[in-house]
């Protein structure tokens, strides 16, 4: 490891170093084919991207195959069924994100003849559309000059200019940083080779410097401490709510199932019947509030993080001889429980209550 002074960044090394080592993805055209000028499917690079956003690379791969399996382009999406796709997403958590994908999907489909726009701004002005994913849609299927910005990209640049303001105060000054290392003539193998260097070489722990095309130009590597960027403000702990959800299963196997209210947290999606979720905890929050007398018992309790509250859902559970009639839901076979849109909140609640009833209820 070297004390000299670092020399300036450059692209040049990162690139070449993507030559040889980019992960192969399915929604990716490999350098080569993109020096020829071959370009991949923006469709795809949207999807992929927005899936991106809620978990990693492996956990997409499926979700990705399937889609486009069932909607082979973003006209076929727009022309799905709502359920239909909040279905296919389901497990990939943020629902807010599949209702916003359909929405952008009808959108290109109606305003743009299904072509995606092809500028930063053109994308951002679709639904659904952030910052983020116009940057990567824009570099990666059109080969623009955007900055794009996540999670591994501000490690990569945090460490090579020894970033020591903590984010998010840091992020714009990291945009700058990376809109400044963009080359011309491949910006969107630079995002994606940033992206790559971040997810397999600049690690958030013990990152392999010896192998990393900046580690001659690397400000945070130089001060022998890359693990200590990107620098974060003190986290605030997330409120707690609670609540109760009810599993009640006929002697036939059915189980009482319900749809959320088409607005507000996982809008539209299946879930067993539950009460409010709240910081309090009382009568409309416990066994109490089920929705129907019987002899409930205990099954324990789940929980889930979700973006600004954690919540504890106490599950409760009934075998009763047949159906009973109740205000709203419907009953549905649990062998079908697969095909529903069920959240992961509720496919955790139910598994609490029916360990079989999926074969991979996430924990
Ligand atoms: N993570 C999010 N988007 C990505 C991409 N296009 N390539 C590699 N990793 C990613």
């Amino acid at each position: 490891m070297s004390t000299r002074t670092p020399d300036a960044p450059t692209a040049s090394p990162l690139l070449q170093w993507y030559d040889r080592h980019h992960r192969d993805l399915p929604w990716r055209v490999s350098p080569p084919m993109a020096r020829r000028g071959v370009r991949p499917d923006p469709y795809h690079v949207w999807l992929s991207e927005v899936m991106l956003q809620q978990t990693t690379v492996q956990a997409v791969k499926p979700y990705f195959a399937n889609f486009l399996a069932k909607w082979p382009s973003v006209i076929d999406l727009a022309r799905a069924p709502g359920e239909e796709v909040m279905a296919a997403w389901a497990g990939l958590g943020y629902y807010a994100r599949a209702r916003n994908l359909k929405k952008c999907a009808e959108a290109v489909a109606s305003q743009h003849g299904g072509i995606f726009p092809d500028t930063e701004e053109g994308l951002k002005a679709l639904p659904g559309i952030g910052d983020y994913t116009a940057a990567a849609v824009a570099a990666i299927a059109f080969n623009r000059q955007a900055a794009v910005m996540d999670g591994n990209v501000e490690r990569v640049i945090s460490r090579l200019y020894a970033i020591a303001t903590p984010l998010p105060a840091a992020k714009p000054l990291m945009r700058q940083k990376v809109a400044l290392l963009t080359p011309d003539d491949r910006p969107g193998d630079f995002a994606q080779a940033m992206m790559d260097l971040g997810a397999t070489i600049c690690t958030p722990k013990r990152p392999a410097c010896s192998l990393c095309p900046f580690n001659g130009s690397c400000e945070a590597l130089r001060l022998h401490d890359a693990e200590r960027f990107p620098v974060k403000a003190a986290k605030k702990e997330k409120p707690v709510r609670r609540g109760a959800a009810f599993v009640a299963v006929t002697s036939d196997g059915d189980i009482l199932l319900r749809r959320r209210a088409e607005s507000g947290l996982l809008g539209g999606m299946t879930e067993i019947p539950t009460t409010a979720w709240t910081a309090r905890q009382d009568g409309e929050t416990s066994a109490e509030a089920a929705p129907f007398k019987a002899g409930w018992e205990s099954a324990g309790t789940v929980t889930h993080v979700f973006t600004h509250f954690e919540l504890r859902l106490s599950i409760f559970r009934v075998a009763i001889g047949e159906r009973v009639q109740t205000d709203d839901g419907w009953w549905e076979p649990v062998t079908n429980l697969e095909a529903q849109a069920l959240p992961t909140i509720m496919k955790k609640a139910i598994a609490a209550a029916i360990p079989l009833a999926f074969k991979t209820a996430k924990g």
